[in-house]
């Protein structure tokens, strides 16, 4: 019996050691947030930028970071590369360590780093570990010569069992490891297959932790799908310490990176890509992207700077109205929200008192870009209004601005923002909230002449 006590009494000691206890808010200490940045100017914006208060852009060693699209996207391609721009700033750092200026380089972010679990990874053998659960080595290959990624230090590892996976890492102790893709892993330990909520949760759980203990980012590579958007991977959203959604339409070269979730930096930066024949080139001017020549007034289109993150971007806007064949009119979009465009047709058919009940509206943005603010309305309801009364918006005229049931222009984030971008780019006629009230005021840009 007091035996029994005595371990009762030694048990709940070792418990109150390890307890913690309230701290005054005061007394807290900001942990050192280096990052180890990436060698991807636009993948450091996402994770966090030079605005974040750390000032430095790029991954937080120790953090789990989920990469979701669908699939053929670009996310094995855009991670690939991702290694090997890591892997060439570290051989640089080696070289080039005593030098003071090359502050955002793996070795220095480590050493700076007061994380112990970073300390460790000085010791690391400094290669990446790239596990691969859907493609054979001979595929990467292929992919990486088209990349021109020769990867010295790059470890190639074709698994699926999650603790054989772990093992490895702690084994090989790497820079970084990436799972392409947590579908495709398991244990042994559950039942389901691969691919099931059950598995893809304990074996991200599993990695998380692995990587946690020894202050290695896991990239977890993850597929969505158009419909089931949320279902997939992200079972792991509340798991993970990054969300990172990998978004464009499949055969438009664009590709933007968002943060969906953030423990580390802001959510609001996108990085912008373009997938070109040697893999993903990073954009660092978008609207050239985006924004046709325009030498011609042409019925129909309009100009909107749309704001991507923090970043304005000018996009193109398209519309085509014709007199229907059917009984109901169709509204179709692309690019665009199909809702908001019956919603933007209503406006116009009611307080213009155009005759849209008959005609079928469709919208398109070209390029394979998706927008979403409510700040393209105005240009959206422009163009479409162009086009039923075949008159051009003036050249070098741009709209933004939000449309309200009552057919008013509303104000929207950012307006000096936009306004500079489309200034930067030659478009100086300004058809925004500061120039016109109403939609049916803003029409009164429109060319009269055809
Ligand atoms: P991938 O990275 O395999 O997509 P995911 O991992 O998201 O499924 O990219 C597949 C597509 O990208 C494929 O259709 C071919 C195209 N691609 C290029 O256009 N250029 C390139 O250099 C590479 C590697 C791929
Ligand atoms: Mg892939």
């Amino acid at each position: 019996m007091e035996t029994i006590v005595s371990t009762r009494n030694e048990k709940l000691k070792i418990k109150n050691e390890k307890l913690e206890k309230p701290q005054k808010l005061s007394k807290i200490k900001l942990a050192n947030k280096t990052r180890i940045s990436t060698g991807i100017g636009e993948f450091d914006r996402v994770v966090g930028g030079p605005s974040t208060s750390s000032g430095q852009g790029g991954i937080v060693p120790g953090s789990v970071i989920l990469l979701a699209g669908e699939p053929g996207i670009g996310k094995s391609t855009l991670l690939l590369q991702l290694t090997d721009a890591l892997l060439a700033q570290r051989n640089f750092a080696v070289d080039f360590s005593f030098s003071r200026d090359k502050t955002h380089t793996v070795e220095k972010a480590l050493r700076h780093s007061q994380n112990e679990a970073s300390q460790n990874l000085l010791g690391s053998t400094g290669s990446c570990l790239y596990v691969s659960g859907e493609e054979s080595t001979q595929q990467i290959k292929i992919r990486a010569e088209r990349l021109g990624i020769k990867g010295e230090n790059l470890l190639l590892f074709p698994e699926t069992d999650v603790d054989t996976i772990c093992a490895q890492i702690e084994e090989e102790k790497p820079l970084l490891c990436i799972i392409d893709s947590i579908q495709t892993l398991t244990t042994a330990d559950l039942s389901g297959t691969a691919g099931s909520v059950g598995q893809v949760r304990e074996s991200a759980a599993r990695l998380a932790k692995t990587g946690k203990d020894l202050g290695i980012p896991i990239f977890l590579i993850g597929h969505v799908t158009k419909e089931g958007a949320i279902a997939g991977p992200m079972v792991l959203e509340h798991l993970v310490d990054v969300v990172l959604f990998f978004e464009g339409e499949r055969f438009y070269p664009g590709r933007t990176l968002r943060s969906f979730k953030n423990r580390f930096g802001p959510t609001d930066e996108v990085g912008i890509f373009q997938m070109a024949e040697k893999g993903l080139v990073e954009i660092s001017n978008p609207s050239e992207l985006f924004l046709h020549e325009r030498d011609k007034e042409i019925p129909g289109s309009a100009v909107v700077p749309i704001l991507e993150g923090t970043r304005p971007i000018l996009v193109e806007v398209q519309a085509l109205v014709n007199q229907t064949s059917m009984a109901y009119p169709r509204r179709v979009a692309s690019g665009f929200d199909p809702g908001r465009l019956s919603i933007l047709t209503a406006i116009i058919s009611r307080r213009l008192g155009l005759p849209l009940g008959s005609w079928d509206v469709f919208v398109n943005v070209p390029g394979g870009l998706r927008v979403r603010e409510p700040a393209a309305d105005l240009g959206v309801a422009l163009a479409i209004i162009s086009s039923f009364k075949n008159k051009p918006l003036p050249r070098g005229s741009f709209a933004f601005g939000e449309l309200g049931l009552l057919g008013e222009v509303r104000r929207v984030l950012g307006e000096e923002k936009r306004i500079k971008e489309a200034k930067r780019l030659g478009f100086t006629k300004i058809i925004s909230p500061s120039t016109c009230t109403s939609l049916s005021q803003a029409t009164l840009f429109l060319r009269s002449e055809v």
